[in-house]
């Protein structure tokens, strides 16, 4: 069968994707060391150090079915899609890997291969505004019921299950822009105990910092936009699951559907990763700093960071994360405070998007959260006050100076 028809559209076979050592980077190796080298080891023609970008649609085949490595079409698989999706199964300690043309793009691939019209789905009441859409403008639209919860109250969750027909409990955690915290092992046997499975929207986090695979749930997916990516420059998503019966399912639909990255988006991708905790390290400690000045600046009413003692979740985040990640939501009390201080900015960038090396900062009422409705917006403490910033790599006293100084004409 060919592999644009083949249920798995397997990734190739060629021996320096797959090598043991590789294997066992996986397995035991720590974070950084799996960052840098799983999925690809030095190519054996040439000792290149890093993968190639196979800009190539086809692949010759050595008479009829006679493929090389088992690369037959670049939607079925691609080379250098090959090594970041081991590296992405690596990080997350999955058994595979996904890459997809946006995080968008894997969570309707998630929600196709694993729902049927006439299912039913539970999804945080603060997702992602993108995430929100697709839950009720797409995938309603073709059959697929969700049901809204404050995904960290593990009663509402279960109350909101439908016995017989809610397929997926879908987690985000941190949220955007609330940065609440679920519990995953918690959540992962509620959904299992009603027959359902667990995805985790892994992105504010990133691998570095949690790992949902490992505290019970069945699948994590990425916007690879943000920290995966690290640098603002690629869009792209990813899915990693350890269930081999899973991958299969994923696999199938990754090439049914064929929302699939091309080869020098996989390599800007595959890039970031490599410094990823080192990175995430410096995201969190900038990020910690900044949330201790905004909390004693006075024209600042509310800060939400997990690393806060006063948040909500700080010991379930404590236990649960190895940092409290590079994202901070403020409340400025009106619309006006909130336009004069994203008007005010010189060094932090007015931009949608996160976990980049550049500080950003966002009004998620109109830009990220713009569609969610205003009132359910501001029933979640979505305000038209609130102000998002992902703390980026920059020296903290510059940033420090540029919120002061913004902050002064607020
Ligand atoms: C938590 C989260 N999940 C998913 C997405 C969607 O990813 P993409 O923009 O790569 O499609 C985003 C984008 O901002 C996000 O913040």
């Amino acid at each position: 069968m060919s592999n644009t028809e083949r249920g798995s559209g397997v990734p190739g076979q060629v021996d320096h994707y797959r090598d043991p050592v590789t294997q066992e980077h996986r397995q035991k190796s720590g974070f950084d060391t799996r960052a840098i080298h799983a999925g690809y080891d030095p190519d054996p023609t040439t000792g290149a150090v890093i993968p190639p970008i196979y800009a190539t649609s086809t692949y010759k085949q050595d008479g009829v079915g006679g493929l090389r490595g088992g690369y037959e079409y670049s939607r079925s698989a691609n080379p250098t899609r090959t090594a970041l999706e081991g590296a992405l199964a690596a990080l997350e300690e999955g058994e595979r890997g996904f890459a997809f043309a946006s995080g968008l793009a894997a969570e309707d691939t998630v929600l196709r291969s694993l729902t049927s019209p006439g299912e039913h789905v539970v999804v945080p009441d603060d997702a992602y505004g993108g995430t929100f859409r697709l839950f009720e403008k797409v995938e309603k639209r073709w059959g697929l019921d969700n049901t809204p919860v404050a995904i960290s109250d593990l009663d509402a969750v279960r109350s909101a299950i439908r016995p017989g027909s809610t397929r997926l409990v879908w987690a985000e955690t941190p949220t955007n822009p609330l940065l609440n915290i679920a519990d995953i092992a918690a959540l992962a046997s509620v959904a299992h105990d009603a027959g359902a499975m667990l995805v985790v929207d892994n992105t504010f986090a990133s691998p570095y910092l949690q790992q949902p695979l490992s505290l019970g749930a069945d699948v994590v997916v990425h916007s690879t936009t943000k920290y995966v990516g690290g640098h603002s420059d690629v869009v792209g998503g990813a899915v990693v699951v350890r269930d081999l019966d899973l991958a299969e399912v994923i696999a199938f639909h990754q090439n049914a559907m064929g929302g699939v990255p091309g080869p020098f988006d996989c390599f800007l991708t595959h890039r970031g990763i490599k410094t990823l905790g080192v990175r995430m390290d410096r995201h969190c400690d900038n990020a910690e700093r900044v949330v201790e000045f905004l909390s004693s600046h006075p024209k600042v009413a509310h800060v939400y960071y997990p690393g806060l003692p006063t948040h909500p979740q700080h010991d379930l985040a404590r236990r649960q994360m190895r940092g409290f990640g590079g994202m901070i939501a403020f409340e400025l009390g009106s619309l006006e405070s909130a336009r004069r201080l994203l008007n005010g900015v010189r060094l932090l960038s007015l931009a949608e998007s996160l976990g980049g090396v550049e500080t950003l900062i966002s009004h998620p009422a109109t830009m990220t959260h713009a569609s969610v409705p205003a009132e359910r917006r501001t029933a979640l403490g979505i305000t038209d006050g609130l102000v998002r910033i992902s703390a980026g790599l920059e020296d903290l006293e510059d940033l420090k100076e540029d919120l002061t100084q913004a902050l002064d004409g607020v």
